[in-house]
């Protein structure tokens, strides 16, 4: 019998930093990559989309969080904190409870989906909700963990970039090479650093466990970010004070990556641009309507954002393109009742007779 058996022990050889840990893992990773036949058609490009939803609590954190928490465990700790939008909260709280370990979320007030604050409530995590957003939240989890017996396991933790680097070598172990393009959305800057890292080590020789590793992939791709218009500081080259934006998930207005950032868009001759709202919303209606692929709305920020470049006429027809898509729909639900015109959808309502159904259904007159 044969299961994907998580990220670690799949990439063991290129996971030094996990050398001799015990693995704390809910077997993540081993995600699909699934192609695009309609968004392929209308940017003229090869599009796949990275589906990370389907990872244990339901986003790309996982694949952070079983090399942050096997680090964790390694080095004896007991409790762990983090900030969060939401996944990375309720991430940490599933492997903590896996791992035995205690764990404090620090959310910002109001904006969390619900379904993120019930997984992290479930797995047991003390959830405190801090006046004020993601950036207040993230200084004082950076100071809890200086002062306290507490590890931090947000992405400044660098296992959670080694982590996630493994989804850009699942990409290139799916097409036998890496894209030509990366789109992926962009909040605190953890992920594409590590995609980055991913790709970089994908693409030359490395040192790994037991020697040096071959080069696997003959490019890297060039990586597109996209920020929310109203949480967008590396488009607009400042902090933002007060970020907003529907996509809750990246709602983040001082990324703690943010030259990491800089430096995957400038080294890969790459992008960070924004989208807005309405665009996230129409690019989530498109994946859920022609796709058939559920996302949370910060998750549809890659898609929107290609979207965007193609009408600007920025995708080179033929280009073999990979949309990250980082959480599930159901993390989130409530925007899928959401009409293109903002009116809320409502269920049609029927007797429980055949007949009336086929009526509603247009098949009797
Ligand atoms: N998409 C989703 C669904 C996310 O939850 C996040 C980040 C991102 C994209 C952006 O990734 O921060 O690495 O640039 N969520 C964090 C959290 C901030 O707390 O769950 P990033």
């Amino acid at each position: 019998a044969h299961q994907w058996r998580g990220v670690v022990p799949e990439y063991a050889e290129r996971l030094p930093m996990l050398a001799g840990a015990p693995v704390v893992t809910l077997r993540e990773g081993g995600t699909p990559l699934i192609p695009a036949a309609r968004l392929s058609e209308i940017v003229g490009a090869r599009v796949h989309v990275k589906y990370e939803g389907l990872n244990p609590t339901g986003s790309f954190k996982d694949r952070g969080m079983t090399t942050a928490m096997s680090v964790a465990a390694a080095n004896g700790a007991r409790a762990v904190i983090c900030a969060s939008t939401g996944n990375t909260s309720a991430s940490a709280a599933a492997y903590a409870t896996k791992a035995g370990m205690t764990c404090a979320v620090l959310v910002p007030e109001g904006k969390i989906a619900m379904g993120k604050l019930s997984q992290a409530v479930a797995h047991g995590a003390t959830l405190l909700q801090v006046d004020g957003n993601f950036d207040h939240c993230l200084d004082v989890a950076r100071k809890m963990a200086e002062a306290y017996p507490v590890e931090l396991v947000n992405s400044v933790n660098p296992a959670r970039i080694e982590g996630q680097k493994t989804a850009a070598f699942e990409v290139v172990d799916a097409i036998g090479d890496a894209p030509d393009i990366h789109c992926l959305p962009v909040g605190n800057a953890g992920n594409i650093t590590a995609y980055w890292k991913g790709y970089g080590e994908y693409a030359t020789e490395t040192p790994g466990v037991g020697g040096t590793l071959p080069a696997v992939a003959t490019q890297r791709p060039q990586m597109w970010g996209f920020q929310a218009a109203g949480s967008a500081p590396i488009v607009l080259g400042h902090p933002v004070d007060e970020p907003d934006t529907i996509a809750t998930a990246i709602r983040i207005g001082k990324p703690a990556s943010w030259e990491q950032a800089e430096a995957a868009r400038d080294e890969s001759g790459g992008r960070i641009e924004s989208v807005t709202d309405e665009e996230i919303l129409a690019a989530h209606r498109l994946l859920s309507a022609e796709e058939g692929i559920f996302v949370e709305p910060a998750s549809a920020s890659s898609v929107a954002g290609l979207l965007k470049a193609h009408a600007a006429g920025e995708v080179p027809s033929g280009a073999l393109v990979v949309c990250t898509v980082t959480g599930h729909g159901l993390k989130d639900p409530q925007w899928a009742l959401r009409q293109a015109d903002g009116s809320e959808v409502e269920p049609v309502r029927v007797p429980a007779e055949a007949f009336a159904v086929a009526q509603a259904l247009g098949l009797e007159g």
